[in-house]
């Protein structure tokens, strides 16, 4: 993906059945750092987020909650958008799958497949998750079960059904012309020895329900939830209008970032529909990782589902994000525990970072009355801290663009260590007796130290990089990363009261 281009990125919509909880706040977490990192980066970015709202399992939770499916698609969407202004998202655009909007759009890319051929009706007999909306094979089922462990009913119906098995070595092509299509490697493995077992053609419409767009033509149908959710992403674009400058610039430069459970809808399915609508398949799908809570799967349950409100009440907003982001591999599974939060907290968020800010910036408070101090000339150390921060920018992008967020932080955080050793070294309270001058150039080469972290750091805790560029005194144009070159700190600034930014996390005390 070149560094230029615009950039859209999408988060899965999340099925109303359930409410908001830490697996989709991770997601969501990791588009928003990377749309706010191209952003800063100087590239136009459509960020969009949503809700998934029709289906046989949404028609369900509806008739349980005893309420009408347009009522209780409303009331579980505003609180997925409730969640993303929670934690700080900065989408471009929310969009719900009972929109006029998408209907329209979900329709038109159904009359385009039938015209090009794609589409025939037929009779479905097989095996159907609710849970998943998923179709599978006897030979797919363990125990009687899908793979996933959800429980499956008996179908027949008639459905219409997609040619996919024409699909297979245009899909297979696709994945080796475009080697960064499906991340991470191993998930990219995965999906094409799926497609190389064979492809059965897939049926995309239901009878048995009416919570659905009707099939165009044929309204007792309503097409399969799996093709009008996926269609979402091009709805946002303003589908079925290709012209329009959304469509032109941001399709296919899409990267759309998915749990590992729906990867094959992602990378097998949706390129296929859109190749078969003569589209353009995205360039680029990510699977990440599933979170355990405190070392078991999260489930209803077992009464273990962590609402994201609960997180940010604890920790604070940008420790929740920091935390997601900085404790796993993106791709890879792992363990959200309260320990591991807190020792983060503590140690990389208030010790490192927080303290080095604050015992800078009260420094320069003190003994250089508020403002930006003149340096006189740099060392060789401090010419190295200098460029070792001046090199950031590149070091983090390489690893943004891979979607390597922990590996970010990694890097934006050993220079955070490099400069804690750099005061210990310089020892600038000596010096504010034994040679002011020193110690001026020793608190600006921080200062501005701090001034390119706070930058880089803006993606992924955007609240606490904001009051620390605030406290520096940065200019509202200055925070983008062309100004991490172009526009040092200037001496004489005048620079607020300090105040700590990432607070320590005390254990309440037990009774
Ligand atoms: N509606 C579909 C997506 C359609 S996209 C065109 C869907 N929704 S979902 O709400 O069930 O899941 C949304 C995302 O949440 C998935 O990417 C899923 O992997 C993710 N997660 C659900 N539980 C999770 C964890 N415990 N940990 C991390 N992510 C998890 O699928």
């Amino acid at each position: 993906m070149s560094a230029d281009r615009p950039f859209f990125i999408t988060t899965p919509i999340y099925y109303v059945n359930d409410l908001p909880h830490l697996g989709h706040a991770y997601t969501t977490v990791a588009c928003d750092a990377l749309a706010r990192f191209m952003r800063l980066d100087g590239r136009r970015v459509k960020f969009l987020t949503g809700t998934d709202e029709h289906g046989q399992k949404v028609e369900q939770s509806a008739r349980a909650a005893g309420i009408s499916p347009q009522e209780f698609v409303d009331r579980i969407s505003a609180e997925f958008r409730d969640v993303t202004r929670l934690l700080d998202v900065s989408n471009d655009d929310f969009i719900r799958t009972t929109e006029p909007r998408h209907t329209r759009s979900v329709q038109a890319l159904w009359q385009e497949l039938e015209r090009r051929g794609e589409i025939y009706l037929g009779r479905f007999a097989g095996w159907y998750s609710v849970r998943d909306e998923a179709f599978y094979d006897e030979e797919e089922l363990i125990g009687g079960k899908a793979p996933t462990g959800a429980e499956v009913e008996w179908l027949e119906e008639d459905n219409y059904f997609f040619r996919l098995s024409a699909w297979q070595d245009r899909l297979l092509a696709y994945y080796e012309a475009n080697p960064e299509a499906v991340a991470p490697r191993s998930r990219r493995n995965e999906v094409v020895s799926f497609v190389r077992s064979g492809l059965k053609d897939l049926s995309i419409s239901r009878t048995s329900f009416t919570w659905g767009v009707p099939v165009p033509g044929d309204p007792k149908h309503v097409v399969y939830v799996w093709l009008d959710a996926l269609t979402n992403y091009i709805t946002a674009l303003g589908y079925p209008d290709i012209n329009n400058e959304d469509f032109i610039t941001l399709w296919p430069t899409t990267l759309h970032v998915v749990g590992k459970d729906i990867l094959r809808f992602h990378t097998v399915y949706w390129p296929a529909f859109l190749m078969a609508a003569g589209l353009a398949p995205p360039h680029r799908v990510f699977a990440n990782g599933w979170w355990t809570v405190e070392g078991r799967k999260m489930s209803k349950s077992l009464g273990n589902v962590v609402p994201p409100k609960q997180l940010v009440d604890a920790y604070g907003v940008d420790p929740v994000r920091y935390f997601m982001l900085r404790e796993l591999p993106f791709g890879s599974d792992g363990d959200f525990s309260h320990r591991a939060i807190v020792g983060r907290l503590n140690s990389d968020l208030a010790n490192d970072f927080g303290n080095l800010a604050q015992r800078v910036l009260v420094m320069i408070n003190r003994d250089c009355d508020a403002a930006v101090p003149e340096p006189g000339p740099f060392d060789a150390a401090d010419q190295r801290l200098l460029g070792t921060a001046g090199d950031l920018l590149e070091t983090v992008r390489n690893h943004m663009v891979e979607q390597a967020f922990h590996v970010a932080l990694e890097s934006i955080w050993r220079v955070v260590a490099e400069a804690n050793r750099y005061v210990d070294e310089q020892a600038p309270w000596v010096l504010r007796r034994s040679d002011p001058v020193r110690m001026r150039t020793v608190l600006y080469t921080l200062a501005e130290t701090i001034r390119h972290l706070a930058i880089l750091a803006q993606p992924f805790v955007p609240g606490s990089a904001t009051k620390l560029l605030d406290q520096l005194s940065v200019a509202a144009g200055s925070r983008d990363f062309a100004a991490l070159g172009a526009s040092p700190l200037v001496a004489g600034t005048h620079l607020p009261k300090p105040a700590g930014i990432f607070p320590r996390f005390v254990e309440a005390p037990t009774a």
